[in-house]
């Protein structure tokens, strides 16, 4: 156990505490006044809570590293993928994909995501207006990145309801991991049986297969890749399964954020409708003021790992509090406060440095083409419940969100 340097602040906070995750910002905010880092007691480990200083941070891979982290990703996926490593090798695996996620890249996906927001969208507000209330996120948010990552990565149709089951499961654990009821312990029972189960058709049938046919997809472009060689089978499978859970629980519980902040604001719903010119810096805007991701772990690992001058003990645990550098008020003024009409600047939300957000381009595309036929097709739409987050802030986004026309 490494314990504090004197000249870091200590608070005491689980941060998987219900009550804290339903709000964890003005205590968030507190610890941000408390100095550049500090060391929370309850679980060994030191906050980073500034936007400068987390975003120095992430940058800092020398003094914080991924790679000490691959532990997580081994259990996870069954083996090492980009996430968990530092450079050299960390530059070569994000090379093979890297292009296919540029913005300009994507254009060709464009309609291949308009069809699937489309199908999903119609039938949702379909059902609405037949006078249901639903749950957006399995009724409609979920399936959208989902099945447009099965088209990338080349998963045959007929798998795609498998394929969905798996990355809901596997979406699960994020919840399940806090939970001690017998109940928790299933669901993380359910993603450890379905990550193995993606893993293993990654390995018998796509691999296989595409080493026999090379495809026009995620898979093949790995395959045959000239870095496929310095890679194992268990990291060229683990990265493919790591695709599917890093861009779908997330996507889908951003579009749910979306909604929840634009049935709460109804005027700058309006304001949106109105104008699609704002759509883009709309979504930056949600994702900053209610940002999913909220930590990202590191490991102190040099002599000379330090937070705008303090100390942080070599094989330490860091978080670096990216949802409360989102809230900074040296950044932004009223960080509080949720406003689609701000001057944009850059926000944490997809991490930063050289291990910064993959997907995205991605990401962005799915959300923008499915904000505007949101807008298209139920501009009115209002909360059926209070709405309630899960535990923990690997994650943090609504547990359901319950609509109705
Ligand atoms: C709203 C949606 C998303 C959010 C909020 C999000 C958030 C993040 C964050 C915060 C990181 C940085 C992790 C770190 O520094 O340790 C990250 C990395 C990553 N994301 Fe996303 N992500 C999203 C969507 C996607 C999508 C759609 C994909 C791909 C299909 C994806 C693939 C990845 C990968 C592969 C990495 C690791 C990059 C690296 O280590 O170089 N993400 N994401």
């Amino acid at each position: 156990m490494s314990s504090a340097s004197s000249t870091v602040p200590a608070v005491n906070q689980d941060l998987t505490d219900w009550d804290f995750c339903q709000d964890p910002y003005p205590e968030m905010a507190r610890w941000r006044r408390l100095g550049p880092v500090v060391y929370n007691e309850f679980a060994d480990h030191y906050m980073v809570t500034g936007y400068r200083n987390c975003s120095r941070t992430l940058a800092a891979v020398r003094k914080f590293s991924s790679q000490d982290m691959e532990e997580l990703f081994v259990r996870a996926f069954g083996g090492v993928t980009m996430e968990a490593l530092d450079s050299p090798r960390h530059h070569d695996m994000r090379g093979i994909w890297s292009e296919f996620f540029q913005r300009d890249s994507l254009e060709t996906q464009r309609e291949l995501v308009t069809e699937i927001v489309a199908a999903q969208v119609d039938r949702f507000v379909e059902r609405l207006r037949s006078g249901e209330t639903l749950d957006a996120i399995p009724n409609m948010t979920r399936a959208i990145p989902t099945l447009v990552i099965a088209r990338m990565l080349g998963i045959d149709e007929s798998m795609h309801r498998r394929f969905s089951e798996w990355s809901e499961a596997m979406g699960g654990t994020q919840e399940g991991s806090y939970d001690p009821t017998p109940e928790g312990r299933a669901v993380l029972r359910k993603g450890a049986e379905a990550t193995a189960a993606l893993n293993a058709y990654i390995a018998d049938v796509v691999i296989a297969r595409r080493k026999a046919a090379r495809g026009e997809d995620l898979v093949s472009m790995m395959v045959f890749h000239d870095y496929a060689a310095e890679m194992t089978e268990r990291e060229i499978i683990a990265s493919n399964s790591q695709l599917v859970f890093a861009g779908n629980e997330t996507t889908a519980k951003l579009m749910a954020t979306t909604l929840v902040a634009l049935a709460q604001y109804p005027d700058q719903r309006r304001a949106l409708a109105a104008d699609r010119s704002l759509i883009p810096a709309a979504i930056e805007e949600i994702h900053r003021w209610q940002t999913l991701v909220q930590v990202l772990p590191r490991r102190a690992c040099s002599d000379e790992s330090d937070v705008d001058g303090v100390r942080v003990p070599r094989g330490a645990e860091v978080k670096v509090l990216i949802g409360a550098g989102n809230r900074d008020p040296e950044r932004w003024e009223r960080p509080d406060e949720f406003d689609i009409h701000r001057e944009p600047r850059q926000h944490l939300g997809f991490g930063f440095g050289m291990h910064v957000c993959l997907g995205l381009n991605l990401a962005r595309l799915e959300l923008r083409i499915w904000l505007n036929q949101i807008l298209d097709k139920m501009p009115d739409f209002e909360l059926a419940d209070a709405i309630v987050y899960g535990r923990g802030l690997g994650l943090r986004g609504p547990k359901s969100v319950p609509l109705a026309l």
